[in-house]
């Protein structure tokens, strides 16, 4: 998990972001008394105003649920307006290989050179890449779900 790994090097000023009330509890059961060092977030991601800039944005599942041009947009405004200049985005969608559904939902799949050309799109912005890689998630139910990750800096 990202949390921990960046609480024991660390980093501060973390924020987790879930919508799901049930999903949120969990995480903060699961790390225990490491969750009172995190500001916990529960409601739409573009709903969130974080009251200083962000340098690391890490989404897994999130951006992928968004599939019509507006709403990329408006997920993409929300992103231009909290991470600095220098700052980082993590970001996770299925795969071109990947599912077309997503709990249920549809979903728009990706590689990396599509993240990359989709956040470049935003007002002429400039993000460089830094690593992609593909995972491949194993599901509870056995199912395998590929996972296309870009690293990227705002330059
Ligand atoms: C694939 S799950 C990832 C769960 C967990 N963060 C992880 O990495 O294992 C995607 C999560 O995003 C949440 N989600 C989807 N759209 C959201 C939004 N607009 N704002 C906040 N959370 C959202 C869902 O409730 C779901 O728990």
């Amino acid at each position: 998990m990202l949390l921990p790994t960046l609480l024991s090097n660390g980093y501060k000023h973390l924020t987790h972001v879930e919508w799901s009330q049930s999903a949120s509890l969990e995480m903060q059961k699961n790390l225990g008394e490491q969750s009172s060092q995190i500001d916990w977030f529960v409601g739409d991601l573009l709903n969130w105003r974080p009251d200083r800039s962000v340098d690391l944005w890490h989404d897994r599942a999130v951006f992928h649920f968004r599939i019509d041009s507006d709403s990329v947009n408006d997920y993409l405004k929300s992103l231009h307006q909290y991470v600095s200049q220098g700052g980082h985005i993590l970001l996770a969608t299925f795969h071109l290989d990947g599912p077309e559904r997503c709990s249920g939902l549809p979903v728009k799949r990706y590689d990396s050179e599509l993240i990359l050309s989709t956040l470049n799109a935003y007002q002429s912005s400039n993000w460089v890449e830094v690593k992609a890689a593909t995972w491949v998630h194993k599901t509870p139910s056995g199912g395998s779900q590929t996972f296309q990750y870009l690293l990227a800096q705002r330059h």
